[in-house]
């Protein structure tokens, strides 16, 4: 029997449909998956309802599917993170050869990666940690993918992973080397945390429509449908308008029937830590984790919410009030893809990673959740390895300018009126600190020196020369 081009470990959704793909694009593929009670059957199932035809066989155990892969062996694991990913890698590593290639698909965290990356090495083998979004139907069709780590593979992966991933508008692959070390699977985090970002602020405009202008789901559908057929124009919105239109079995909307309290699996929380440790603001990401948190607090919204606020219905122009929100939305927007390119390069200089940000860009054009056409505008604004500021580029310094305003006007009717919109109004404070050119940092900075003689550095002075005052004399 001819050996497969290509081995998948775990066939939760992702796994079966990156098969799947592999199998469409012409590639040969060993599946397996782990035996224990519950997951007795589902290699089996798997192969009897969705390969039938398809190059792609079922084992029944570790060393059948090893030995059904030809060398040097790529093998992914599309198992859950965590502890599952290190157990897995001890499993597969005493049947593996010298210069064999172990890729990590899940959404490792990237000191995880860092740390699978050198056990792997150091036998021999090679190992990728590779970042892919696009959920289920990206990884049958065509996922945006950020593979690093083990520069010699690249070469070995190359054509199978740029076969299967999604292709933007000029037909080139959307997945690009990363770099070294978890840089694949840090740019995944950073894609995940603007997802996050992204989402809030569709959930804040939806809830000031609905809650401020009293719309039903199906007048919101309306307007994110021509919001989406314009310049906010994104893979969220779309789904955002898909979702509205769809009917419960009481024939309601179903939006209208969900739980409003938001799950996450972590990577949002992941790049907020990062983040911090870099030194990076990444506010609007750390914003649209804060906002998930409260609203798993149902008992104690449940509790306040007729105590202070009575949310009642705009009385000002709707329409312009539909307009400004539109201009809130795309401002918020740029501020958020900005945050995440400012970590990404700021990682890259803190772990020495030559990453290319333009690269980044481009991947994420197509075939991820965050594919937007705001962001293809930011990709002629970025530069490899440093981010200018992109509200100075030409492409976005004028349309800030028009819309700044109506982002303003915005933020202070949600507030005045009880709605909260931590990621509407994070960006835009963040906009205003990077567009201030005096902060109170001065009056912190004398308070630090109060009470803890830190020293503080003065306007007509050199920089690095500190000074202390005794301020209570
Ligand atoms: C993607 C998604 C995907 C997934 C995340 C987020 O790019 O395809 O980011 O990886 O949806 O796990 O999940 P949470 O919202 O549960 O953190």
């Amino acid at each position: 029997m001819n050996k497969c081009d290509i081995g998948i470990y775990g066939l939760g959704v992702m796994g079966q449909n990156l098969s799947l793909n592999f199998a469409s694009r012409g590639f040969s593929v060993a599946v397996y998956n782990r035996r224990e009670a519950d997951e007795e059957n589902i290699t089996n199932t798997f192969i009897t309802t969705k390969c039938q035809g398809k190059k792609i066989i079922g084992t029944r155990n570790l060393e059948d599917f090893i030995n059904s892969i030809s060398l040097p062996r790529k093998i992914m694991l599309l198992v859950s993170t965590g502890n599952a990913v290190d157990e897995v890698i001890n499993q597969i590593t005493p049947f593996l050869d010298v210069d064999d290639i172990v890729i990590d698909g899940g959404n490792s965290h990237y000191r995880d990666t860092a740390r699978h990356l050198s056990q792997m090495e150091s036998q021999g083998f090679m190992f990728v940690g590779c970042g892919i979004s696009g959920g289920a139907e990206g990884a049958l069709k065509g996922p945006s993918i950020m593979p690093g780590g083990s520069f010699q593979a690249w070469d070995k992966i190359k054509f199978m992973f740029q076969a299967i991933a999604a292709k933007n508008e000029d037909n080139n692959p959307c997945c690009e080397w990363i770099g070294p070390e978890g840089s694949g699977h840090f740019v995944k985090m950073v894609h995940n945390g603007i997802e996050y970002a992204l989402m809030q602020l569709i959930a804040e405009s939806y809830d000031i429509m609905k809650r401020l202008l009293f719309m039903s789901a199906d007048e919101i559908c309306s307007v994110t449908s021509e919001w989406n057929s314009g310049a906010l124009n994104s893979y969220l919105m779309e789904i955002t308008r898909n979702i509205l239109k769809v009917r419960d079995t009481d024939s309601e909307p179903l939006i209208d029937n969900i739980l409003d309290c938001a799950a996450q699996k972590g990577t949002g929380r992941d790049i907020s830590i990062s983040a911090l440790e870099l030194g990076v603001p990444v506010t609007a990401i750390s914003e649209s984790i804060n906002a998930r948190l409260i609203s798993t607090m149902t008992t104690e919204r449940s509790l306040a919410a007729h105590e202070f606020i009575n949310t009642t219905q705009y009385a000002g122009d709707r329409k312009a009030l539909l307009k400004v929100l539109e201009d809130a939305l795309y401002c918020s927007q740029i501020i958020v893809y900005m945050q995440g390119f400012s970590i990404i390069a700021k990682g890259a200089i803190e772990y020495k990673w030559d990453v290319d940000l333009t690269q980044i860009a481009r991947i994420w054009q197509n075939g991820c959740i965050i594919r937007s056409k705001i962001l293809k505008a930011m990709c002629a604004s970025l530069k490899k390895n440093l981010v200018d500021n992109v509200l100075l580029n030409p492409t976005f310094k004028e349309t800030i300018k028009q819309k700044h305003s109506g982002w303003r006007k915005t933020i202070m009717i949600a507030i005045t009126h009880g709605i909260p919109v931590p990621v509407l109004s994070s960006t835009l404070s963040y906009f205003d600190g990077i567009c201030s050119e005096h902060l109170p940092a001065n009056l912190i900075q004398a308070q630090r020196d109060y009470f803890g003689l830190h020293g503080y550095e003065k306007i007509n002075a050199s920089r690095g020369i500190f000074f202390h005052s005794k301020w209570d004399r």
